[in-house]
């Protein structure tokens, strides 16, 4: 694959080849030594139109440990504010001889767009409420860390998953890797595809949690609600947030996970995100640096291929 637009449609083989790489990455990454060759000359230009802090930080650091040139483009202070279009933004650091080109956008397909357009490697770094294929992989990547597999797990995903590109994402991944994938929310926050994506649909969060080895809840994504349509946090928490009575009913070793940003008493109780032997998020954020530089150098290597 040239670019890395979506989890849907790669192939298992694929998937667990960069998780592999990832898992290489990560252990070399807490020995402490870095890889500064492999990407010397190329440039990374993130390209992010909706706020980040770990996406943008850990493809900052990942193209860095691996030697590239990295650019953060400012959208706020470029020359998007004067009316220059997506394409043209990207025409133009394209005629930089930008290589890999990272992108987050609130509209669904932006990056797909990009990768039309533009001679560098495109990676979906988040549009809108589509996809965020990297942090799929982050979230694999800690799961099998943890259980050892994929396969065969029973995989609770909570919350907002209407508007979650993390879910479907994941989603995605999860069942072309044979886990069992549920969905637990109230019915306004769960998309009617559910059914359609294979996974299975649940309304009380005691069903859905019964015997699930991983909790994964998301942020409830106010910013992509109708106004009049956000239901209040305290209702949100009473029903839907994780406290350790609601996670009493997933298996005893079962891991809690959270892409972040979190938002605490809302859609998890910081007694459980802050709890050793169940939270698994900052693994999952260290995580995020081994993908993403597992992704780096498969595409540019892919790169290489194709000059
Ligand atoms: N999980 C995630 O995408 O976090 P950021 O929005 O901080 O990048």
């Amino acid at each position: 694959h040239r670019h890395l637009l979506a989890i849907e449609g790669l192939e298992p083989p694929y998937i667990a080849g960069l998780l592999d790489l990832a898992e290489s990455y990560a252990l070399l990454n807490r020995s402490g030594k870095t890889q500064r060759d492999l990407l010397r000359g190329r440039t990374l230009i993130n390209l992010f139109f909706e706020d980040s802090t770990r996406t943008r930080t850990s493809f900052e650091l990942a193209g860095k440990r691996l030697g590239a040139d990295v650019i953060n483009m400012s959208v706020a202070t470029s020359s998007v504010s004067k009316g220059e279009t997506l394409l043209d933004t990207a025409a133009t650091l394209n005629a930089m001889n930008c290589d890999l080109l990272v992108v987050r956008h609130g509209q669904s397909g932006a990056p797909a767009l990009l990768a039309q357009k533009v001679s560098a490697a495109v990676i979906n770094a988040g549009d809108g409420t589509h996809e965020h294929p990297t942090q799929a992989l982050l979230d694999a990547l800690t799961i099998r860390r943890r259980k050892g597999r994929l396969e065969g797990l029973t995989v609770a995903i909570c919350g907002d998953i209407l508007h979650s590109r993390v879910a479907r994402s994941n989603i995605h991944l999860l069942t072309a890797m044979n886990a069992r994938v549920r969905v637990v929310g109230p019915p306004t926050l769960i998309p009617a595809e559910a059914a359609r994506l294979g996974v299975e649909v649940f309304h009380d969060m005691r069903s859905g949690l019964r015997d699930a080895d991983v909790v994964m809840m998301l942020r409830l994504q106010r910013e992509r609600m109708a106004a009049g349509l956000v239901p209040s946090s305290r209702e949100f928490f009473r029903f839907w947030g994780l406290d350790a009575e609601k996670l009493a009913a997933a298996k005893p070793d079962a891991i809690v996970m959270h892409p972040g940003p979190m938002n605490r008493g809302v859609e998890i109780d910081s007694a459980i995100a802050d709890d050793p032997a169940r939270s698994v998020i900052g693994e999952q954020v260290e995580m995020g640096v081994a993908v993403r530089m597992a992704v780096l150098d498969v595409l540019s290597r892919q790169l290489l291929r194709n000059a």
